[in-house]
């Protein structure tokens, strides 16, 4: 489902430049539900962002769905073509969930569907049913508890119905019992077949899942 070969990012930090990949190379499969473990720094918010085709890596390939995304560093599409690729293939799913504050929950889940030009209510409302927050449409963020957020921007995640999850740190701000029923929830969207691939420094979290890739300083570790 998304071949990595090579990865490399360097930062520019006023005149030096910082290696935040040293070369990284990863297959994720089809139905894979992969935690990226790593100490802060180590580099999983730059690895996801490249994954996401929201970030260009400095050097490598990186082939998504059967898509040359890039090769040897270069970028395969134009920004129109790869936008369209991203919507269509890929959810993210952020720490602070990046809700609008002046939508609803409802209207939060739709957006993605308005920027592709397909506003569907009704589709919004089954999503927000399937995470169990049918009960909280009208509400707006400042409204929901973080638990709640988090669902809510799962479920927008999910209305463009991608093949692949890209989730950083997305418990990060909730507390264990909450964090506990998110990944519940992960653990049912990867039954039924999403691939998902969550980043994180929570060490109980990686118990939790049968595939754990660990990043260190910008490498993969055996
Ligand atoms: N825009 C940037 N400019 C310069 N350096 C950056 C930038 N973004 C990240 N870095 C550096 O690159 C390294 C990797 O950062 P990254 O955000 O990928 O780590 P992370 O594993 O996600 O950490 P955390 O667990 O704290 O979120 C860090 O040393 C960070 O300081
Ligand atoms: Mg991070």
């Amino acid at each position: 489902m998304i071949t990595a070969t090579g990865i490399t990012k360097n930062y520019q930090r006023g005149a030096e430049s910082f290696a935040a990949l040293k070369g990284v190379s990863l297959n994720i499969n089809e139905g894979d539900f992969i935690c990226l473990l790593g100490p802060s720094g180590a580099g999983k918010t730059t690895l996801l962002n490249i994954l996401g085709c929201m970030d260009a890596p400095a050097d490598g390939d990186l082939v998504i769905a059967g898509q040359k995304v890039v090769t040897s560093g270069r970028r395969q599409l134009t920004d129109a073509k790869l936008d369209r690729f991203r919507r269509k293939h890929i959810g993210f799913i952020f720490t602070d969930f990046f809700l609008i504050p002046s939508l609803t929950a409802l209207e939060n889940v739709e957006m993605p569907l308005l920027w592709s030009g397909k506003p569907n209510r009704e589709r919004a409302k089954e999503l927000l049913a399937s995470v169990n927050m049918d009960h909280r449409l009208n509400h707006r963020p400042t409204e929901l508890s973080g638990g709640e957020m988090q669902r809510v921007a799962i479920a927008r995640a999910l209305v463009n119905n991608p093949r692949i999850l890209l989730a950083d740190e997305p418990t990060g701000n909730l507390d264990t019992k909450t964090r506990d029923t998110i990944l519940d929830l992960f653990d049912h969207l990867n039954q039924q077949g999403l691939t998902i691939v969550l980043a994180t420094h929570d060490h109980e979290i990686a118990e939790r899942v049968t595939q754990v890739v660990r990043l260190n300083e910008g490498r993969l570790e055996g």
